[in-house]
């Protein structure tokens, strides 16, 4: 695939040194010297956008023509001062970002984690494969994403629409919090599966053998 980084920085270099290595055509460009753009017009086939989310609108907005019918990934968080929500009372960053870009195809993908959870090869935890959570509306640009959260190592999640997006950026907003804020294990906020829909089935004990 030929992929363009819009943004030179921690996440630009994570994300695209694990895609370059599964063998993309991976070009980042920075906001000085047309970078930004001529890192849009190679991303033919995903474009993914790696800067501030206060700078997220206005960059997407100035390549609203070259990112017509693309793939664009948003791994942006809008969290402010005391882990808060930049967004509150309005649309997601992602939303924002797609109203800018109006016919580009938006993924929320890749927010949830630390730009060095993104360097490791692979990023699999306990022998489990970290999961990622897309949201988005359109189905091809949600396969390009899928196929590109595999080559990192990791899963795949449906998350729904992009009119989902924002609980994706609230639930970052809660993991910094806690990370950051609490130094707190938020890995351990959810249950196993088994025990989603309350309590988990039990565990069948081994009949007595012969004393
Ligand atoms: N770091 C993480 O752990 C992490 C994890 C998940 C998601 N994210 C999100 O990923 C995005 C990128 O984060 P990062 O850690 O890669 O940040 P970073 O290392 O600070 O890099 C930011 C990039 O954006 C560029 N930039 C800054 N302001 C700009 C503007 N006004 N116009 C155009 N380009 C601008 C910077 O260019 P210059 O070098 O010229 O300043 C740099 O290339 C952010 O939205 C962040 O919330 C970060």
């Amino acid at each position: 695939m030929r992929i363009g980084i819009l943004g030179t920085g921690g996440m630009a270099d994570a994300l695209g040194t694990q895609w370059a290595r599964a063998g993309h055509e991976v070009r980042a460009g920075g906001r000085r010297s047309g970078g930004l753009r001529e890192a849009a017009e190679h991303g033919t086939d995903a474009v993914l956008l790696a800067v501030p989310y206060e700078a997220a609108v206005d960059v997407v907005a100035g390549l609203a023509e070259t990112l017509r019918g693309r793939t664009l990934i948003d791994c942006t968080n809008p969290v402010g001062p005391g882990f808060t929500l930049r967004t509150a009372g309005g649309p997601s960053a992602a939303e924002r970002i797609a109203a800018a870009a109006p016919a580009a195809h938006v993924v929320k993908a890749f927010n949830l984690c630390h730009v060095d959870v993104w360097r490791l090869t692979p990023p699999v935890f306990d022998g489990r494969p970290l999961a990622v959570p897309l949201c988005g509306d359109d189905e091809g640009a949600l396969a390009v994403v899928r196929r590109l959260v595999r080559d990192l190592g990791c899963e795949p999640l449906n998350a729904g629409g992009l009119d989902r997006a924002g609980l994706v950026e609230a639930t970052a907003a809660l993991l910094i919090g806690l990370w950051v804020g609490e130094g707190a294990d938020a890995q351990a906020i959810a249950p196993p599966v088994a025990y989603s829909g309350g309590r988990a089935a039990p565990t069948p004990v081994p009949p007595e053998g012969p004393s």
